[in-house]
């Protein structure tokens, strides 16, 4: 790919104080300059509603338009119950519904990578792996190997309350790198 590639981040909680969309914002700092990571907002998309599916909700248009421009999708998924949370599943679904009679959905076929955080000590792997399904149904090259899942958020906040990932940042890292890698291979 000769441009710089354009990495769309998509995380699953729609909380102010997201470690998740932390998680996301170091990843762009592991990026640096070698790609754009715009983090999508989607907070207005409304829940699936088929009535409402042909003319799609303004909102749903601006999502997809996000999707299709972008070379790559990184998923940063908490983990609620051992799966990823409802407003994921929520937008996935209507990402995942033709435009229009000719048009198809917008993530076949793009490469996609996944991370999550949560303060368990378990990590969010259940969760990641219910996604994997998911986005493979969907026909996304999904990259399985490295993905990155950091337990144990509340010991990673420095004294102003900031997420230091220690020594984790090494796997955040290798991940951008390896993501980078994959987005070319495509
Ligand atoms: C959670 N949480 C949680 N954590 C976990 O590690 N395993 C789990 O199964 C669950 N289940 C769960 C269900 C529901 C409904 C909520 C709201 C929360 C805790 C959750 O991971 C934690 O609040 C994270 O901080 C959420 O991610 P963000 O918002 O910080 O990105």
């Amino acid at each position: 790919m000769d441009k710089k590639p354009a990495i769309l981040a998509i995380v699953g909680s729609l909380r102010k104080d997201s470690f998740n969309r932390r998680l996301a914002e170091i990843t762009r700092d592991a990026l640096g300059d070698r790609a754009t990571l715009t983090i999508l907002d989607f907070a207005d998309v409304p829940l699936m509603n088929q009535d409402h599916e042909f003319p799609p909700p303004d909102a749903v248009r601006r999502v997809r338009e996000a999707v299709k421009a972008a070379d790559g999708i990184w998923f940063f998924t908490p983990e609620y119950n051992h799966t990823y949370s409802g407003v994921l599943k929520n937008l996935i679904d209507w990402l995942s519904r033709p435009i229009s009679k000719t048009e198809p959905q917008v993530l076949g076929g793009k490469p996609a990578a996944i991370s999550g955080i949560t303060p368990s000590i378990a990590g969010t792997i259940p969760a990641q792996d219910h996604l994997v399904m998911l986005l493979s149904y969907l026909n996304m090259r999904v990259m399985n190997v490295p993905r990155v899942s950091i337990p144990g958020v509340f010991g990673l906040l420095d004294e102003d309350g900031n997420l230091a990932l220690g020594d984790a940042q090494n796997f955040v890292n290798e991940q951008a790198d390896a993501f980078l890698a994959f987005i070319n291979r495509a």
